[in-house]
């Protein structure tokens, strides 16, 4: 069933020049003045359960907002958000459903090439959760009937950041097994993890949807050489389990059937960490902890699917970024968790963000002539005010700001600490929205005793222009079902925005043709001639012979 839908010009929607009347005309708007008028807080922030989606400090009025929705229904958002979930062919490039958000749970009665999507996801997921509890409780051993002690999740992209994210997030202090991530061609990472591992103790999960993908076919097979330099060659159906589509790469492999966990083509790798490929997460948190995790993002599926646009937290996120983008010329995308154990969301999501929205011609095949998915970066919050916050505050680039914290933060010894840091992120939205004018930096100058050649001099180094816009997204606590809800409104917001600028957010054909390079170059390096270097300039760096 192909989604039977217009992929329009967004830039032809009345809407779309009704908010450039509007952005022409609000041009003067004033995050102070706007943040001091009353009930502001009221008509700005959104609440599902126990997360609160702040935005009164973005550069926006009741009438934005409505401008925004209207915009959505003229790209018509509502006719493909029902394509998405009832399992339409949204992915026009690949030919294939999107349906990670049948993996949350619920029905969706999908039935694709002969499958039952419900009843496939159900048995998979049992199958996937009962073995990560094996593995933590001892009752799946490794070879000789050792005891699992290490997992070492072998993936790359979707089949790594978000399960490596997902661990750190939610992992308990104490762990029954150690859980580390092998994702970088040149083997350090699984070297680094490797060093004090036992090798019967040592469970491999090679993650890779198609089983094709170099780096993970490189660490997959050194993880095995080093596996077998202890023991013999049964142990590979002891100690490796796979995730993937591939049966014919795991028969070669010699992954044993039972330690395979199935993936869908209608899964898309950054949209996966809510399936089997989410197994060394799920064996880190623990089977019950992980059925949370799906229970909130089904939550936020939910809210997503059934609630007006002016209520509805993702779309509203996603018509946000589209107003910061195309209308204030924001063009980064700056995320910064004030919550350490969130340390790698920003990495997360820059797969889901720029890897879905990084495209340039709409899913109809015309180019676009507007702006599409910004750059989107950051970091730990707190740690980032030392480092590039900088340039949040007085640089000339154009950001708005996505600040995430929790209310109440992890059990640790400087408890205390996590509240100093809600207090900093909040400070450092404050300051970024009101800055902090000539007139009163002089004045300060002043006071402080210096003259005023010197405090002229001085001064308009220390302003703050201000004006500058970011979301609150807040929770009560980094639960495994808020972390969900979190991550299910990221991706909607995805979504969202790439229904209205009309691209495909589910392919990555941007990936393949520097793949494609590399292999020749490879070639070239193991011993072939320049001249079977078709894509690659002669003139390219030669470190094969003697450069050094
Ligand atoms: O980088 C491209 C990509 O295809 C990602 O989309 C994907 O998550 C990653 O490679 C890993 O792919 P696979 O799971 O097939 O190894």
């Amino acid at each position: 069933m192909t989604a039977d839908i217009e992929y329009g010009n967004p830039r032809n929607t009345p809407a779309w020049s009704a908010l450039k009347q509007h952005a022409i005309q609000q041009a003067e708007l004033n995050l102070s003045s706007l943040l001091s008028s009353a009930g502001r807080y009221a008509s700005c922030s959104l609440q599902l359960d126990e997360l609160i989606c702040d935005f009164s400090r973005q550069l926006v009025t009741n009438e934005t907002i409505s401008l925004l929705t209207k915009l959505a229904e003229q790209q018509e958002l509502p006719q493909q958000i029902d394509a998405l979930f009832s399992g339409a062919l949204v992915n026009t490039s690949e030919g294939r459903a999107a349906l990670h958000t049948s993996l949350r749970g619920g029905s969706t009665g999908v039935q694709l090439d002969n499958c039952h999507v419900d009843a496939e996801v159900a048995h998979e997921q049992q199958r996937f959760l009962e073995f990560a509890d094996a593995v933590r409780d001892g009752s799946h051993s490794g070879y000789g009937g050792a005891r699992i002690t290490t997992v070492i999740n072998i993936g790359i992209g979707g089949s790594d950041l978000g399960p490596r994210m997902v661990s750190r997030a939610l992992s308990a202090d104490i762990q029954p097994v150690r859980v580390g991530f092998a994702a970088g061609l040149d083997g350090i990472e699984l070297q680094e993890l490797l060093r004090n591992a036992v090798p019967a103790e040592t469970l491999f999960i090679v993650c890779s949807k198609t089983f094709t993908t170099l780096e993970t076919r490189t660490n997959a097979d050194a993880a095995r050489a080093w596996l077998l330099n202890a023991l013999p060659a049964e142990a590979v159906a002891s100690n490796f389990a796979a995730v993937s589509v591939n049966d014919p790469a795991l028969d070669e492999f010699g992954v044993a059937t039972e330690l395979r966990f199935r993936m869908w083509d209608w899964v898309g790798g950054r949209y996966s960490v809510w399936s089997a490929i989410g197994l060394a997460a799920a064996i880190a948190i623990g089977s019950d902890a992980y059925r949370e995790m799906l229970a909130g993002a089904a939550r936020m599926d939910e809210h997503f699917r059934t609630t007006d646009f002016d209520r509805n937290i993702p779309v509203i996120s996603a018509l946000l970024g589209i107003w910061n983008r195309n209308f204030l010329d924001n063009s980064q995308n700056v995320v910064l968790p004030y919550d350490q154990r969130l340390d790698l969301l920003p990495e997360y999501l820059q797969q889901l963000i720029m890897e879905s929205l990084g495209k340039s011609v709409r899913q109809d095949g015309s180019m676009v002539d507007y702006a599409t998915g910004a750059a989107l970066w950051g970091g730990p919050g707190n740690p980032s005010q030392h480092s590039f916050s900088q340039w949040l505050h007085q640089g000339c680039a154009h950001a708005y700001v996505d600040y995430i914290g929790t209310v109440n933060g992890p059990q640790v010894l400087a408890a205390e600490g996590h509240a100093q840091a809600i207090a900093n992120m909040i400070a450092q939205a404050e300051a970024l929205s009101h800055g902090q004018s000539l007139e009163v930096v002089r004045e300060g100058l002043i006071k402080a005793g210096l003259t005023s050649s010197e405090a002229e001099r001085l001064a308009p180094q220390k302003v703050h222009p201000g004006n500058r816009p970011s979301t609150i997204l807040m929770m009560k606590a980094l639960s495994p079902r808020n972390l969900g809800m979190l991550l299910a409104l990221y991706e909607h917001q995805v979504f969202v925005q790439a229904v209205i600028w009309g691209i495909n957010p589910f392919d990555q054909w941007g990936v393949e043709l520097g793949k494609s390079r590399a292999r020749e170059y490879a070639a070239y390096l193991q011993g072939g001639s320049a001249e079977q270097l078709p894509g690659i300039g002669r003139q390219a760096v030669d470190w094969r012979k003697d450069s050094f």
